[in-house]
């Protein structure tokens, strides 16, 4: 089962992060020195993916010109010589073409988002990327779903899943599994934030999907879910009666950067994975952590 297409749905609120997220989108808040959006869009490129889609909305303009060129910038550093930065531009630029922006009009919930990509993503299996949740790991977390999906075989669908302390079970997304098969389970459930003490597992459902075109159908219909949202996983659900369903647990360190502390933490994480920037950050930290 080959993969051509992601869906990013970037149309979200951000409410958990507010202020920063009044007049700036959620998935442009930085990360070391790139926004969500690229961590994420990078991830998809190295999983092999050929057509990026994002579900927009209101106050979403920049992650456009994120991936839009910029004449007068490109101009000005050419000019001052600055040769590494011109590179950087262009290593995260999208191939002309490849990249589609289609509009949520209103937040409905992100089973809403995904529907609205229907058309773009026509009849084909494609993944979904939360851009809010990031995996700090090599090969990335879409590489190792896509890995799997080519060993499910056709009309499979695929979640991530990463294990939480038993007594978070509440904040997530939860899968009930059944048979293992390596690193896949068979999915035998799915429950959006269940009450403390009823969860099946303590699998987590993390923000990435591979999901078959019949989706689409199952959505359509979708009625509010918890949240008063339309919900994926009240569609998955649904999808896993008529086709096979499976869970992945992958490698990697999940961070949830929709929160304002794991938005912090994943500032930390990823500048004490980078080489340049280590040490001194190590030395930084001293001054404020005690003990
Ligand atoms: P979240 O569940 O984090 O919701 O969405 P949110 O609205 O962005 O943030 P909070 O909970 O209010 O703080 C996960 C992803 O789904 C997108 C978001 O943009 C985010 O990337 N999303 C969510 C949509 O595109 N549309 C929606 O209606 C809801």
């Amino acid at each position: 089962m080959k993969i051509r297409k992601a869906v990013f749905p970037v149309a979200g609120l951000g409410t958990r992060v507010l202020p920063a997220t009044k007049a700036m989108p959620k998935e442009m808040l930085t990360i070391v020195d790139k926004p969500l959006i690229q961590y994420v869009f990078d991830e998809a490129r190295e999983a092999g993916i050929e057509h990026f889609i994002f579900v927009t909305g209101r106050n979403k303009g920049s992650i456009e010109d994120h991936f839009d060129r910029m004449y007068e910038l490109d101009a000005t550093l050419e000019a001052r010589g600055k040769k590494v930065e011109l590179e950087i531009l262009a290593h995260h630029q999208p191939q002309a073409g490849a990249v589609s922006f289609t509009r949520q009009q209103s937040p409905l919930g992100l089973g809403h988002a995904v529907w609205c990509a229907r058309e773009i993503v026509g009849d084909e299996p494609f993944a979904v990327v939360l851009p809010d949740e990031l995996v700090l790991h090599t090969p990335g977390c879409l590489a190792q779903m896509v890995e799997a999906a080519k060993e499910a075989g056709e009309k499979t669908n695929l979640i991530a899943l990463q294990e939480v302390p038993a007594d978070q079970t509440h904040l997530y997304g939860i899968c009930g599994v059944g048979k293992r098969h390596g690193k896949m389970f068979e999915v035998d459930g799915m429950v959006e934030k269940p009450a403390k003490g009823t969860a099946p597992s303590n699998l987590s459902i993390t923000g990435r999907y591979i999901l078959q075109p019949e989706i689409f159908d199952i959505l359509a219909t979708q009625e509010r879910g918890a949240g008063g949202e339309i919900q994926l996983t009240d569609a998955m659900i649904g999808l896993a009666k008529a086709q096979k369903f499976y869970g992945v647990e992958f490698a990697g360190e999940r961070h949830d950067c929709g929160s304002k502390a794991g938005f912090l933490r994943a500032n930390i994480a990823y500048a004490m994975a980078r080489p340049d920037l280590r040490d001194g950050l190590r030395e930084e930290m001293r001054k404020y952590v005690k003990g």
